[in-house]
């Protein structure tokens, strides 16, 4: 993260949205970065809106630190925005959410949300897809088999892409793969 530009722009605006960890790149955000991130937003008091949809979709070498495990001053300044769309292929199931432990926030987010465009309600299907997502979670191969394929595509397209010299053999590639 670029902290000097941050902490400029952090001083000229009142929230930030956070993609972590970051699509369309892919970048896992460093326990540490965050920790900075969240020092600066209680500096500046700057409300962050942290997108972590992607949260169980990384690969094996690296961790996401979700910024509810951080312990900053910052943490009521926070709303986390997820689904389970991506962890459990259900796109189009409308059953997105947001948590934050500022009850004010929540309450005038919900209120927003309920009278301009009806984003706030769900239907009958997607709120059982939800609960029985959330609460079978005695056995998790099937993400461990589904990111250890998706690892496996990306080493190969990797491999190729050196092959054929179309990317570079780089250091910073190499942390990669
Ligand atoms: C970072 C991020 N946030 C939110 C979404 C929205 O996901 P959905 O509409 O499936 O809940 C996407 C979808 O690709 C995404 O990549």
């Amino acid at each position: 993260m670029n902290f000097l530009e941050l902490e400029e722009l952090m001083q000229q605006h009142k929230a930030m949205i956070l993609c972590s960890p970051h699509n369309p790149v892919g970048r896992i955000w460093k326990e540490a970065e965050l920790a900075q991130l969240l020092f600066l937003a209680a500096k500046y008091n700057v409300f962050i809106i942290s997108d972590e949809i992607w949260q169980d979709i990384v690969s094996s070498n690296v961790q996401h630190h979700p910024l509810f495990s951080f312990n900053s001053p910052a943490i009521n300044q926070v709303l986390v925005l997820s689904s389970q769309t991506k962890t459990y292929n259900l796109a189009g199931a409308q059953i997105g959410y947001g948590l934050s432990y500022n009850r004010d926030f929540i309450v005038k987010m919900h209120h927003e949300l309920t009278k301009s465009i009806h984003y706030a309600s769900t239907n009958y299907l997607s709120a059982k897809m939800i609960i029985s997502g959330y609460l079978n979670h005695d056995n998790y191969d099937w993400l461990a088999a589904y990111k250890t394929t998706l690892e496996e595509n990306y080493h190969y397209l990797v491999n190729e892409l050196l092959k054929g010299q179309l990317i570079s053999n780089s250091p910073e590639l190499k942390e990669l793969i």
